[in-house]
């Protein structure tokens, strides 16, 4: 079956590096990715590729591709949802926006877990993400506990509806799908999983920011993607990319995700 893309949504396969790579592996990495997939002349505009590094990475990675003209886009891992003031340890969506942040990754199965993040916390930071102008990355997904008494859509789609509860319709926003059980587990769900839910948090957008935005906004499959299962996730109509943890830390890896149109007979 070949690979379908929706014209109206570039496919992202973003690269999340969690707690791994300081600036100057940072600088190593980004310039070897991006060698590599030039030298395979991989067409940024038909699959767009993002890295995630720790904040402490992002002004290098910044100067980089701005200095060379990367074609790479990057983000951060999270958001603080305040602006500025007493927050120890915090990171101001406008501090990413100076830096020219596309992207910032929101609720993570990492942060709800080991940081506390609530829905509620979730929905602020997606506002504050949105308010500097940084495109939040939402990710939902159930434990294996909430696959078996709630059945695969009902915690995502619970969980999206409360991200998206200040968001308007303009909003610029992308959506992942992380089941937590497949997260850094090497055991994936199926395409067909990813496409049930996928299609379930579609109706959700459609629901709550209308069709259209609905039709524009990208949904990706994230856990335990790797070279060699991603054109399957890429065949469903409602998965428009991947969000990549462990596999993101390995070049040819990551570049194989991101080229997965050329390297698998469609
Ligand atoms: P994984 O992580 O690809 O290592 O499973 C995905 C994620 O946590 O975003």
């Amino acid at each position: 079956m070949a690979v379908t893309i929706n014209p109206r949504r570039t496919p992202l396969i973003a690269g999340n590096w969690k707690m791994n790579l300081d600036h100057l592996q940072a600088i190593a990495f980004v310039q070897k990715l991006a060698w590599n997939l030039k030298d395979a002349g991989h067409d940024f505009t038909a699959v767009e590729a993002a890295v995630f590094p720790p904040f402490t990475d992002l002004r290098s990675v910044q100067t980089l591709i701005s200095a060379d003209k990367l074609q790479l886009a990057y983000g951060a891992q999270d958001v603080s949802e305040h602006d500025s003031g007493a927050y120890t340890g915090e990171i101001s969506g406008a501090f990413l926006s100076q830096l020219e942040c596309r992207y910032v990754i929101i609720g993570h199965s990492e942060r709800r877990t080991l940081h506390g993040e609530s829905d509620a916390v979730v929905a602020a930071k997606v506002a504050a993400a949105i308010k500097h102008n940084l495109s939040p990355i939402i990710c939902v997904g159930e434990t294996a506990e909430d696959l078996e008494t709630h059945g695969p859509s009902a915690v995502p789609v619970a969980q999206l509806r409360a991200a998206l509860a200040g968001v308007s319709n303009a909003a610029d926003i992308v959506v992942a799908y992380e089941p937590v059980w497949a997260i850094g587990s090497g055991q994936a769900a199926t395409p067909e999983q990813a496409e049930q839910v996928a299609a379930a948090l579609r109706a959700v957008l459609s629901e709550t920011l209308g069709q259209d935005v609905a039709g524009k906004t990208r949904i990706l499959y994230g856990g335990s993607v790797k070279g060699s299962n991603i054109a399957g996730f890429m065949r469903e109509p409602n998965v428009d990319g991947a969000l990549v943890g462990g596999a993101s830390l390995d070049i040819a890896e990551f570049s194989s995700i991101v080229r997965y149109q050329k390297h698998v007979a469609l």
